[in-house]
Protein backbone atom coordinates (compact mmCIF):
# COMPACT_ATOMS: atom_id res chain seq x y z
CA UNK A 1 0.00 0.00 0.00
CA UNK A 2 2.66 2.74 1.16
CA UNK A 3 5.27 3.30 -1.50
CA UNK A 4 7.53 5.72 0.90
CA UNK A 5 10.96 5.40 0.49
CA UNK A 6 12.75 5.95 3.33
CA UNK A 7 16.78 5.85 3.32
CA UNK A 8 17.93 6.61 6.96
CA UNK A 9 21.77 5.91 7.09
CA UNK A 10 23.31 6.51 10.66
CA UNK A 11 27.13 6.92 10.14
CA UNK A 12 28.87 7.18 13.85
CA UNK A 13 26.75 4.18 14.97
CA UNK A 14 26.61 4.12 18.83
CA UNK A 15 29.39 3.40 20.64
CA UNK A 16 28.30 1.16 23.86
CA UNK A 17 30.36 1.33 26.81
CA UNK A 18 32.26 -2.51 27.22
CA UNK A 19 31.37 -2.20 31.17
CA UNK A 20 27.88 -2.12 32.74
CA UNK A 21 28.02 0.75 35.45
CA UNK A 22 28.37 -0.26 38.35
CA UNK A 23 26.13 2.41 40.23
CA UNK A 24 23.43 1.26 38.31
CA UNK A 25 21.43 -1.00 40.41
CA UNK A 26 19.70 -3.61 38.99
CA UNK A 27 15.62 -4.26 39.38
CA UNK A 28 13.29 -6.93 40.08
CA UNK A 29 11.96 -7.82 36.52
CA UNK A 30 8.66 -5.98 35.81
CA UNK A 31 9.82 -3.23 38.65
CA UNK A 32 8.57 -0.53 36.71
CA UNK A 33 9.82 2.39 38.85
CA UNK A 34 13.14 0.67 39.25
CA UNK A 35 13.29 0.33 35.47
CA UNK A 36 12.62 3.28 34.38
CA UNK A 37 15.15 4.93 36.48
CA UNK A 38 17.70 2.60 35.09
CA UNK A 39 17.05 3.37 31.53
CA UNK A 40 17.33 6.91 32.78
CA UNK A 41 20.55 6.06 33.30
CA UNK A 42 22.09 3.88 30.99
CA UNK A 43 20.64 5.49 27.76
CA UNK A 44 21.84 9.07 29.13
CA UNK A 45 25.20 9.28 27.28
CA UNK A 46 26.68 6.38 30.14
CA UNK A 47 26.39 3.98 28.10
CA UNK A 48 25.51 4.61 24.87
CA UNK A 49 27.18 7.35 22.37
CA UNK A 50 23.85 8.71 21.32
CA UNK A 51 24.79 12.44 21.22
CA UNK A 52 25.31 13.99 18.71
CA UNK A 53 24.17 11.08 16.10
CA UNK A 54 25.33 11.60 13.23
CA UNK A 55 22.55 11.11 10.25
CA UNK A 56 24.39 10.19 7.20
CA UNK A 57 20.96 10.72 5.39
CA UNK A 58 17.33 11.18 5.67
CA UNK A 59 14.69 11.28 2.77
CA UNK A 60 11.62 12.75 4.12
CA UNK A 61 8.07 12.52 1.61
CA UNK A 62 5.05 13.37 1.79
CA UNK A 63 2.15 11.27 2.38
CA UNK A 64 1.59 8.55 -0.77
CA UNK A 65 -2.24 9.61 -1.30
CA UNK A 66 -1.20 13.02 -1.20
CA UNK A 67 -1.04 13.74 -5.59
CA UNK A 68 1.50 16.65 -4.74
CA UNK A 69 5.14 15.79 -4.55
CA UNK A 70 7.30 16.77 -2.28
CA UNK A 71 10.45 15.45 -1.24
CA UNK A 72 13.10 16.77 1.30
CA UNK A 73 16.70 15.31 1.94
CA UNK A 74 18.82 15.37 5.04
CA UNK A 75 22.57 14.83 4.09
CA UNK A 76 25.45 14.38 6.77
CA UNK A 77 22.59 16.18 9.88
CA UNK A 78 23.75 16.03 13.64
CA UNK A 79 21.08 14.84 15.81
CA UNK A 80 21.80 16.57 19.15
CA UNK A 81 19.48 15.75 21.99
CA UNK A 82 18.73 12.44 22.34
CA UNK A 83 21.24 11.95 25.17
CA UNK A 84 18.39 14.26 27.57
CA UNK A 85 15.37 11.38 26.82
CA UNK A 86 13.48 10.50 29.78
CA UNK A 87 11.68 7.31 30.22
CA UNK A 88 8.53 8.30 31.83
CA UNK A 89 6.69 4.75 32.24
CA UNK A 90 7.98 0.83 31.38
CA UNK A 91 5.73 -2.06 30.76
CA UNK A 92 6.97 -5.39 29.96
CA UNK A 93 10.23 -6.21 31.32
CA UNK A 94 9.30 -9.58 32.88
CA UNK A 95 12.08 -12.84 33.85
CA UNK A 96 10.24 -14.54 30.54
CA UNK A 97 10.86 -11.55 27.80
CA UNK A 98 9.87 -12.86 24.70
CA UNK A 99 6.74 -11.15 25.23
CA UNK A 100 5.72 -7.11 24.21
CA UNK A 101 7.10 -4.28 26.08
CA UNK A 102 6.43 -0.58 26.07
CA UNK A 103 8.42 2.37 27.04
CA UNK A 104 7.42 5.93 27.24
CA UNK A 105 9.49 8.41 26.41
CA UNK A 106 10.19 12.18 26.51
CA UNK A 107 12.55 14.68 24.59
CA UNK A 108 13.02 17.97 25.79
CA UNK A 109 14.76 19.32 22.47
CA UNK A 110 15.68 17.21 19.82
CA UNK A 111 17.71 19.24 17.10
CA UNK A 112 18.53 17.97 13.13
CA UNK A 113 21.34 20.55 11.89
CA UNK A 114 22.82 20.21 8.83
CA UNK A 115 22.70 20.43 4.58
CA UNK A 116 19.23 19.95 3.27
CA UNK A 117 17.38 19.81 0.08
CA UNK A 118 13.91 20.84 -0.93
CA UNK A 119 11.98 20.34 -4.08
CA UNK A 120 8.25 20.10 -4.50
CA UNK A 121 4.59 21.40 -3.39
CA UNK A 122 3.92 21.75 0.53
CA UNK A 123 0.21 22.49 0.72
CA UNK A 124 -0.06 24.44 -2.20
CA UNK A 125 3.26 26.22 -1.77
CA UNK A 126 6.40 25.29 -3.85
CA UNK A 127 9.39 24.94 -1.92
CA UNK A 128 12.76 24.53 -3.46
CA UNK A 129 15.97 25.24 -1.87
CA UNK A 130 19.45 23.54 -1.26
CA UNK A 131 21.25 25.18 2.27
CA UNK A 132 21.68 24.46 5.97
CA UNK A 133 18.45 23.45 8.30
CA UNK A 134 17.61 23.85 11.44
CA UNK A 135 14.43 21.75 12.45
CA UNK A 136 13.73 21.82 16.07
CA UNK A 137 11.06 19.53 18.06
CA UNK A 138 10.83 20.80 21.78
CA UNK A 139 8.93 18.48 24.34
CA UNK A 140 8.22 15.32 21.98
CA UNK A 141 6.28 12.62 23.57
CA UNK A 142 7.08 9.01 22.03
CA UNK A 143 5.57 5.51 22.80
CA UNK A 144 7.73 2.51 21.69
CA UNK A 145 6.81 -0.89 21.43
CA UNK A 146 8.90 -3.93 20.57
CA UNK A 147 8.86 -8.07 21.60
CA UNK A 148 11.85 -9.22 23.16
CA UNK A 149 13.66 -12.45 20.76
CA UNK A 150 16.02 -13.99 23.18
CA UNK A 151 19.36 -15.42 21.89
CA UNK A 152 21.75 -16.92 23.36
CA UNK A 153 25.90 -16.03 23.03
CA UNK A 154 28.81 -17.65 25.47
CA UNK A 155 26.10 -19.15 27.48
CA UNK A 156 24.29 -16.21 28.49
CA UNK A 157 21.18 -15.19 27.09
CA UNK A 158 20.82 -11.72 25.52
CA UNK A 159 17.77 -9.77 24.19
CA UNK A 160 17.40 -8.87 20.70
CA UNK A 161 14.49 -6.82 19.81
CA UNK A 162 11.99 -7.00 16.47
CA UNK A 163 8.46 -5.19 15.43
CA UNK A 164 9.04 -2.10 16.86
CA UNK A 165 6.33 0.34 16.51
CA UNK A 166 6.56 4.13 17.53
CA UNK A 167 4.40 7.17 18.06
CA UNK A 168 5.97 10.65 17.99
CA UNK A 169 4.03 13.50 19.18
CA UNK A 170 6.43 16.78 19.36
CA UNK A 171 4.55 19.36 21.78
CA UNK A 172 6.43 22.10 18.85
CA UNK A 173 8.46 21.77 16.26
CA UNK A 174 10.62 25.32 14.67
CA UNK A 175 11.92 25.25 11.53
CA UNK A 176 14.56 27.32 9.85
CA UNK A 177 15.81 26.38 5.96
CA UNK A 178 18.55 29.04 4.47
CA UNK A 179 19.14 29.72 0.98
CA UNK A 180 15.57 28.70 -0.13
CA UNK A 181 14.90 29.78 -3.57
CA UNK A 182 18.57 30.44 -4.79
CA UNK A 183 18.52 32.58 -1.79
CA UNK A 184 15.54 34.60 -2.68
CA UNK A 185 15.40 36.47 1.45
CA UNK A 186 11.57 37.84 0.66
CA UNK A 187 10.66 34.74 -0.26
CA UNK A 188 12.71 32.18 1.92
CA UNK A 189 11.15 34.28 4.88
CA UNK A 190 7.94 34.22 3.89
CA UNK A 191 8.09 30.14 3.38
CA UNK A 192 10.04 29.74 6.93
CA UNK A 193 7.43 32.01 8.86
CA UNK A 194 4.81 29.99 6.90
CA UNK A 195 6.52 26.60 7.96
CA UNK A 196 6.22 27.49 11.46
CA UNK A 197 2.99 29.22 11.40
CA UNK A 198 1.69 25.86 10.21
CA UNK A 199 3.98 23.35 12.12
CA UNK A 200 1.59 20.88 13.12
CA UNK A 201 0.14 20.55 9.31
CA UNK A 202 3.43 20.48 7.90
CA UNK A 203 4.30 17.62 10.42
CA UNK A 204 1.22 15.73 9.45
CA UNK A 205 2.68 15.94 5.88
CA UNK A 206 5.95 14.12 6.30
CA UNK A 207 4.77 12.26 9.79
CA UNK A 208 4.59 8.75 8.05
CA UNK A 209 8.32 8.91 6.83
CA UNK A 210 9.69 10.78 9.51
CA UNK A 211 8.48 7.95 12.08
CA UNK A 212 9.99 5.38 9.69
CA UNK A 213 13.43 7.27 10.01
CA UNK A 214 12.99 7.77 14.11
CA UNK A 215 11.94 4.08 14.28
CA UNK A 216 15.41 3.11 12.77
CA UNK A 217 16.90 5.04 15.44
CA UNK A 218 15.47 4.13 17.93
CA UNK A 219 15.69 0.65 17.27
CA UNK A 220 18.82 1.07 16.83
CA UNK A 221 20.01 2.59 20.03
CA UNK A 222 17.64 -0.11 21.98
CA UNK A 223 19.02 -2.66 20.20
CA UNK A 224 23.31 -1.90 20.82
CA UNK A 225 22.14 -1.54 24.88
CA UNK A 226 20.02 -5.39 24.62
CA UNK A 227 22.82 -6.74 22.96
CA UNK A 228 25.24 -5.35 24.79
CA UNK A 229 24.61 -6.93 28.10
CA UNK A 230 22.74 -10.38 29.01
CA UNK A 231 19.84 -9.81 29.21
CA UNK A 232 19.89 -10.77 33.46
CA UNK A 233 22.85 -8.24 33.99
CA UNK A 234 19.81 -5.44 33.96
CA UNK A 235 17.66 -7.25 36.73
CA UNK A 236 18.79 -8.49 40.34
CA UNK A 237 18.47 -12.49 40.89
C1 LIG B 1 17.82 25.75 16.11
O1 LIG B 1 16.54 26.31 16.32
C2 LIG B 1 16.14 26.38 17.68
C3 LIG B 1 14.70 26.88 17.72
O2 LIG B 1 14.55 28.07 17.03
C4 LIG B 1 17.09 27.28 18.43
O3 LIG B 1 16.72 27.34 19.79
C5 LIG B 1 18.51 26.72 18.31
O4 LIG B 1 19.41 27.59 18.92
C6 LIG B 1 18.88 26.54 16.84
N1 LIG B 1 20.17 25.85 16.78
C7 LIG B 1 21.22 26.34 16.14
C8 LIG B 1 22.48 25.53 16.22
O5 LIG B 1 21.16 27.37 15.52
Amino acid sequence: MSRIIIIVVLCSILTVQAKFPDDSKPCNYEDKQCIVELFNKLFIDKVVQIDPLKVAKMHLKQGVENPVRFDLIFKDNALIGLSKIRFTEVKGFAKDFAQKHELSINVKNLQMLGPYIAKGTLILLPVSGTGESNVTLDNTQMQITFTGNPFEKNGETYMDISNLELTVKPGRIYYHFTNLFNGDKLLGDNVNAFLNDNWELIFRQVEESFRSALKKIIEAIIKNVFTKYPYAKFFAE
